[in-house]
């Protein structure tokens, strides 16, 4: 879908249909009222007549009879004013979004108004409307020969009557397109089966990704990994015949612009290395998941997907911070060759782990990513896994977990969480649960038995960053959908915590000076 922003009024402006707002309880909006006075007070009929009263996500469709631009007006209910957030905007637009597909048009327009959110500029007002529309249309139809719903929106216009607000709009809009474009391609790449979705379809990924924007990528075979002496990956990979890979791209930050010399570049900042958990199917091994819904754990590679989205946007903005992804990518299959239960494995920090379970493989494959990760002397890591089910029992499926060693990051990425309304809750990282993982026969064991498993497995992590700055996301629980109703977020794969964490990267490129919103 193309957004186009423009200069007008809904007076003037023309297209297939204009969408309004209306709060609950409330008088018409200035704006509204003047709408209905072109069309003859056709919308304060629909409100006394069709009990319309702006309930949130409740609808109309009024038609002006050629009083108007537009041949079709869908007003959309926000709910009462004071409550209002920008999560309800995305909310609304997603859900007009999909009414306007079902009506089959190809054109859609919407005014944004200043002030329409307390305390939220128009650059972020203008950011949710687009982020709500292009992720309440989004559909995994790709292996549907027959498909559904053939026409797509094709145009969205966003109009500023005021022409002081339109390059704030554009910003926000173009931000918009950007994330809501890169929440989509994760969620693509969670909704792959294993069969295509595989480490080296990752790897391919991650190249195009890197041409695209001019980053450093590495990719290292199973040769290479057990060169470089990843021994949990190894352990993990060794089960399968499809070729594991990790995965190394590097984005070094905004370009100067054209005109800064060269040799007057800033010094390489530190990076922040992001690391995610690329487990491209999890059977659960030698340790064999039950049957049931085991067809899902294609999604065990959303931490990896997620990285990899967010890598493409920081690009797209060109935030000035320096950012290393890191996707340690293996199937976890049972076979001749796979590990045992009861196998101990030297890790590439030297520590060794004892594999009671093989299908904890997660911590495993994560373990050998975050000592190198330690490696690059970060400012922060941050790890994103499908990593526990005992996270989905804790949790449920709407807050992530998070886990760290840095008080202060924890509550950046809580703040990033709750301006997204992806929302992350902390559970505790307290020695007292230690001894749970200590193993008889090695270093650590990978399972820390009955109890608080989200939280035995962040412990587990917490060995490998040494005193680096580090935060962990368990998003088994978020990542996927396991039912519709949602106006944004359709059943299958969420592409959350793209948005959470491109928040927290620029709140803190707003902090570094860097970005200008
Ligand atoms: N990939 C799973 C965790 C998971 C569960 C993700 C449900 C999404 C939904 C992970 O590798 C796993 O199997 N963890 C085990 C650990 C246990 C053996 C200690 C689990 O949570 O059951
Ligand atoms: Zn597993
Ligand atoms: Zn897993």
């Amino acid at each position: 879908m193309e957004i186009t922003v423009k200069q007008g009024t809904v007076l003037r402006a023309k297209g297939q249909i204009l969408i309004l707002t209306h709060h609950e309880g409330e008088d018409l909006a200035k704006e509204i009222a003047l709408v209905d006075k072109a069309i003859g007070g056709l919308f304060r009929e629909v409100i006394s007549t069709e009990g319309f009263s702006g309930k949130f996500l409740q609808s109309t469709l009024i038609r002006p009879n050629g009083k108007m631009g537009f041949p079709r007006l869908l007003v959309i209910g926000l709910g009462k004013r004071d409550e209002l957030t920008l999560d309800h905007i995305r909310k609304g637009m997603g859900h007009a979004a999909t009414l306007v597909r079902k009506m089959e048009l190809e054109q859609i327009s919407i005014p944004v108004y200043a002030k329409q959110v307390k305390r939220v500029s128009i650059c972020d007002l203008s950011q949710a409307i687009v982020e709500g529309m292009m992720l309440g249309l989004y559909q995994f139809q790709r292996y549907k020969t027959e498909r559904p719903n053939t026409k797509e929106i094709k145009n969205c216009t966003l109009l500023g009557s005021e022409g002081k607000s339109i390059p704030d709009i554009r910003i926000g809009a173009n931000r918009g397109n950007r994330i809501a474009e890169a929440v989509c391609y994760v969620r693509d790449l969670c909704n792959t089966p294993s069969n295509m979705a595989t480490p080296s379809h990752l790897a391919e990924e991650a190249l195009r990704i890197g041409a695209e924007h001019g980053m450093r990528v590495e990719i290292y075979d199973r040769s290479e990994i057990e060169k470089i002496g990843m021994g949990a990956l190894l352990a993990v990979a060794q089960g399968t015949a499809e070729p594991p890979k990790f995965i190394v791209l590097e984005y070094e930050g905004a370009r100067p612009a054209s005109n800064v010399r060269q040799g007057t570049r800033k010094k390489k900042k530190k990076p922040i290395v992001l690391v995610g958990k690329s487990v491209t199917f999890d059977s659960g091994g030698v340790s064999l998941k039950p049957s049931d819904k085991m067809e899902l754990m294609k999604y065990d590679m959303s931490g990896g997907a997620t990285v990899l989205g967010v890598m493409r946007v920081v690009a797209e903005l060109n935030l000035p911070i320096h950012i290393v992804a890191l996707l340690p990518a293996t199937d976890n299959m049972p076979s001749g060759t796979a590990v045992h239960p009861g196998d101990v494995v030297t890790t590439l920090s030297g520590k060794t782990v004892e594999v009671i379970n093989t299908d904890a493989e997660g911590r495993l494959c994560l373990a050998d990513a975050l000592t190198y990760a330690a490696r690059y002397k970060p400012a922060a890591i941050i790890d994103l896994a499908t990593l526990t089910g005992a996270c989905v029992v804790a949790l449920g499926q709407h807050a992530v977990g998070l886990m760290g060693n840095d008080q202060k990051m924890i509550s950046q990425i809580e703040t990033a969480g709750r301006e997204t309304e992806e929302r992350a809750w902390q559970l505790p990282l307290w020695e007292a649960y230690f001894s749970q993982i200590k193993s008889d026969v090695a270093d650590l064991k990978n399972v820390g038995g009955r109890g608080g498993g989200a939280i035995t497995a962040g412990l587990f992590l917490k060995q490998f960053v040494g005193k680096t700055p580090w935060v962990h996301l368990d998003i088994a629980g978020t990542a996927w959908k396991h039912e519709g109703g949602h106006p944004y977020i359709q059943k299958g794969a969420t592409g959350i915590p793209v948005r959470l964490l491109i928040q927290f990267l620029t709140n803190l490129s707003k902090k570094s000076g860097g970005a200008s919103r």
